[in-house]
């Protein structure tokens, strides 16, 4: 029986990146579909739902993407509202790529630093969709989560949503001047960089002065980087006795997590893959 992708975006047209991974992620057929609102879904979900019997409905999944993760999030409510069983077809949320970018950066943290109970974490940036991911799961790992915005009301808004997505705290700090970064970054073990493409937001001699710092991953791909002295290839690199991760270093991991993801769903007819189960999945592949 052919596996069948129900692809649910939020964006205008629906993304070319996640039909290409999607296909070689083991989906024969893509049903897409863009500028998907909320009130769409459930029937589109009931499409899946009722045509093939219960045996066969693991061969048929349904994909949630588009730029924007809060839109993604309806959309997947939505969905699972949609389903009871035995009536269910898989659901995966990946919004701009934001689930898979920031666990694969999370695991590559996990390998590194080991037990991430009490540890200070720094976000840079960490109000976008990887940062807040990023920073929820690190929380749940025990980690001390410090997210940076340069404007207080945006970090404020963004620590409330983590704790409440994620059950967690977190704290928010105001980063709007270079200066502030030596009292910002102080004491911490592990800084990731989630700051937009071709944004330095940290320089070498700023985080070099960092003498607890043991990791350091960039996620932007476009110069400047946002870790100036980490490359973009780094994949565990010992940078001035920082293991350091490049965006590239960690979207290679991405890339394949997203294909497993996919490849999970078609495994089974009950899974939501949200931020935790897709680190579930990465844990596995790590190890
Ligand atoms: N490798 C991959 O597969 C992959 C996939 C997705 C994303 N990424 C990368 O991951 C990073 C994060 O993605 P995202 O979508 O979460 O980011 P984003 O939403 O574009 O930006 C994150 C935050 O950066 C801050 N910001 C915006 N412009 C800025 C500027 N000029 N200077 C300093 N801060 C600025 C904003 O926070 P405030 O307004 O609160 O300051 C914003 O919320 C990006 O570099 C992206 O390219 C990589």
């Amino acid at each position: 029986m052919r596996n069948l992708l129900l692809q649910l975006d939020s964006s205008r047209q629906a993304s070319v990146f996640d039909q290409v991974v999607a296909y070689d992620g083991g989906a024969d057929e893509i049903m897409s579909y863009g500028g998907v609102t909320p009130e769409d879904v459930r029937d589109l979900v009931h499409g899946c739902m009722f045509t093939r019997g219960p045996r066969d409905l693991r061969h048929t999944a349904v994909w949630i993407g588009g730029n924007n993760m809060s839109q993604g999030e309806q959309l997947l409510a939505m969905a699972v509202d949609a389903m009871f069983p035995p009536l269910t077809v898989s659901v995966m949320l990946d919004s701009n790529g934001s689930n898979t970018t920031a666990v694969a950066a999370v695991v590559k943290i996990e390998q590194a630093v080991g037990d991430l109970k009490g540890r200070k974490v720094v976000i840079l940036a960490g109000t976008g969709p990887v940062g807040q991911r990023a920073a929820g799961l690190l929380a749940r790992d025990g980690a001390n989560v410090t997210i940076t915005s340069r404007k207080p009301e945006q970090g404020e808004k963004a620590r409330q949503f983590i704790s409440a997505r994620f059950n967690v705290q977190v704290e928010a700090t105001t980063l709007s001047d270079p200066s502030q970064l030596a009292q910002v970054l102080d004491g911490a073990e592990v800084l990731l960089n989630s700051g937009p493409a071709g944004v330095q937001m940290v320089s070498r001699a700023a985080w070099g002065a960092v003498k607890t710092l043991k990791v350091a991953v960039d996620l932007n791909a476009v110069p400047p980087l946002g870790i100036e002295g980490i490359g973009v290839d780094d994949a565990g690199e010992q940078r001035g006795g920082v293991t350091a991760y490049g965006a590239f270093g960690v979207g290679n991991f991405k890339t394949k997590l997203h294909k497993r993801c996919v490849a999970r769903l078609f495994e089974r007819n009950d899974q939501v893959l949200d931020a935790e189960a897709i680190a579930d999945i990465a844990r596995e592949m790590a190890r």
